[in-house]
């Protein structure tokens, strides 16, 4: 089976969840999705650091993956405040996100940051999900393809070909995402996702290149999720709001996954 035989689909839970919540969440979330077969879901949730351990215990063997929202960059040291690889490994998370847009704009992370962030995960086993977009002002310059080039480039400068095999790259642009964002139709999406894709062949070849999942996200909801995965170079959605129901979040995975099965069934 190819990396792309299956429908990638997840959620960061942002600053909201506490871990009481995110636990009912999750053992929510598994009961409304348990008769999925593995091999066609790749499900994910990122909660915030201090639920990473109970959110794990939660859906021990389940096909549910835990992953961090972020993580430090240097492997221990004098840095007060920050996670490092081994502390989130050891809470039992495989995933670690970076360069979300708003670690970028709030937090004032660089293209540099995730480099070194996206690097340091994939040394450290982890799935890296690095995330790009462009903001309002580079769409009206018409610089988002150039500006997506960047970011995949600078975060990706040191990440080998092996490593790119535990890389998934979510599509957000800043626009589209949160209560202000208006979503991305799934014809732009599916434009940006194409140069997304044709920038990572480019660094990884081929094979390797055209294997890397690329997610869509910012202002997925039930109404728009199904018209994007039946984009061809869509494999995949990333989800705030509409997914922190579990009810809302299972009512749209059990939407996509026959719009999904029919396009891989085609053949796109
Ligand atoms: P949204 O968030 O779906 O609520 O727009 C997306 C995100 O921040 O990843």
């Amino acid at each position: 089976m190819g990396r792309l035989d299956k429908l990638y689909i997840g959620t960061n839970t942002k600053m909201y969840k506490t871990t009481s919540e995110i636990c009912s969440y999750l053992s929510r979330l598994l009961a409304l999705t348990r008769d999925i077969p593995d091999e066609i879901l790749e499900l994910f949730v990122l909660p915030s650091f201090t639920s990473l351990d109970a959110a794990k215990k939660t859906v021990k063997d389940s096909k549910l993956r835990i992953g961090a929202q972020n993580m430090g960059w240097e492997e221990k040291g004098a840095f007060t405040g920050e996670i490092s690889p081994a502390m989130i490994g050891e809470a039992g998370a495989d995933i670690v996100m970076t360069g979300h847009s708003e670690r970028r704009r709030i937090l004032r992370e660089t293209n540099q940051d995730e480099e070194k962030k996206t690097a340091r995960a994939l040394k450290n086993g982890f799935t890296a999900l690095l995330c790009i977009g462009e903001d309002m002002e580079e769409k009206e310059y018409g610089i988002c393809d150039e500006i997506l080039r960047i970011q995949l480039k600078t975060a990706l400068h040191s990440v080998t070909q092996a490593q790119a095999e535990r890389l998934w790259i979510a599509y957000e642009p800043v626009w589209a995402i949160g209560d202000n964002g208006t979503p991305a139709s799934e014809s732009y999406a599916n434009e940006r996702h194409s140069v997304i894709k044709e920038t990572l062949r480019n660094l990884y070849g081929d094979k390797t290149g055209s294997d890397i999942p690329v997610l869509y996200g910012g202002s997925v909801n039930n109404r728009n999720a199904e018209a994007l995965i039946r984009m061809p170079f869509i494999d995949g959605l990333f989800i705030g709001r509409s997914a922190w129901d579990a009810a809302d979040f299972a009512g749209i995975i059990r939407a996509v996954l026959p719009v999904f099965r029919e396009k891989r069934r085609r053949g796109t």
